[in-house]
């Protein structure tokens, strides 16, 4: 692990001000959607942000990667403080910080052609495209395992997994060494979900790039994860590496989110019942008598 990491966060919060509510003499309420939340993200690794719908996942990588601006705290991006950064300087951020999104139908134009689509990024910030736009395309194409000569094709000729793979193939254009990940499997088919995480693996590999991977799926986040920040009301309430927060959670959050999923991976529940009866928690004891009961392993 390199010593200083690719993107650091320290104390982020962002508030949102609640509609409605304000008047004359009562001043606009705000709603904290993220609270103190701070972490490292280093290259070549895989921070897992999971928790449930509302905990402020997404916010957290919008503000960690500049999409909103903070109320308060920092983020630094290669040591650099880009909390404030504008014009050319937030150019570079964008290129040196892609996302994926969960909707890979939403998020490409359906009127574009993937040539179009995958090389955007290279024009939105000014780059020559090496070998010309469609030779450039190809060789995204393929590096995503799609048939290069699909370039001349639309949004919706493609599956939901090809179309996530386009919309991967667009962030990789443009070298990023921040690659997030918001929800990018989430609405694909298990089977597709394990292909497009392999990929995201492989190219992680050969990149380097450090991802963010959001998730609410924590069967998704143990197959990508080398770490894992789990999320509750706008805070991180655990975080380590990932099978320490799988197989022994200390937070009651993260011990509810895992007994959601038991049934469908008894070697977690096994693992997390060992670490469980080594600490005598009660808590525990009951999920234990549950398994006895055969409902889960
Ligand atoms: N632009 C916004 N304006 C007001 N509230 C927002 C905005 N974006 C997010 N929120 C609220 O912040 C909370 C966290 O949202 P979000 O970060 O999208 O959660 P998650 O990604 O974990 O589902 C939610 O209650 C959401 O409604
Ligand atoms: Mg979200």
């Amino acid at each position: 692990m390199s010593p200083e990491p690719l993107l650091s966060a320290r104390n982020l919060v962002k508030e949102f001000p609640v509609a409605g509510t304000a008047g004359l003499l009562r001043p606009a309420r705000r709603f904290r959607a993220v609270d103190d939340v701070s972490f490292d993200l280093h290259a070549g690794r895989t921070l897992a942000l999971v928790g449930e719908s509302g905990s402020g996942k997404s916010t957290t990588a919008r503000l960690a990667t500049r999409l909103v601006d903070v109320t308060s705290g920092t983020v630094h991006l290669a040591g650099r403080d880009i909390t404030t950064a504008t014009g050319q300087e937030l150019l570079e951020v964008r290129r040196q910080v892609q996302v994926v999104f969960q909707d890979p139908f939403s998020s490409l134009n359906p009127r574009h052609t993937v040539e179009r689509i995958v090389t955007a990024p290279l024009r939105y910030q000014k780059r020559p495209i090496p070998g010309g736009a469609k030779a450039f395309a190809q060789g995204l194409l393929e590096r995503v395992g799609l048939a290069p000569d699909h370039v001349g094709r639309y949004p919706a000729q493609f599956s939901g997994g090809q179309a996530q793979r386009i919309g991967i193939a667009r962030a990789l254009a443009v070298n990023p060494r921040v690659l997030v990940c918001d929800e990018a499997v989430s609405a694909l088919d298990v089977s597709v979900q394990a292909q497009i995480i392999g990929l995201l693996r492989d190219l992680q590999r050969e990149e380097g790039f450090g991802c963010l991977f959001i998730a609410h799926d924590l069967a998704v986040v143990r197959q990508i994860a080398t770490s894992v920040a789990v999320m509750t009301g706008g805070r991180v309430v655990e975080a380590g590496e990932r099978d320490a927060v799988f197989d022994d959670p200390r937070h009651e959050y993260t011990r509810a989110l895992l007994a959601a999923v038991p049934r469908i991976r008894p070697d977690w529940e096994r693992a997390r019942l060992r670490n469980a009866a080594k600490r005598h928690d009660p808590a525990d004891a009951v999920a234990r008598d549950r398994t006895d009961d055969g409902i889960t392993a």
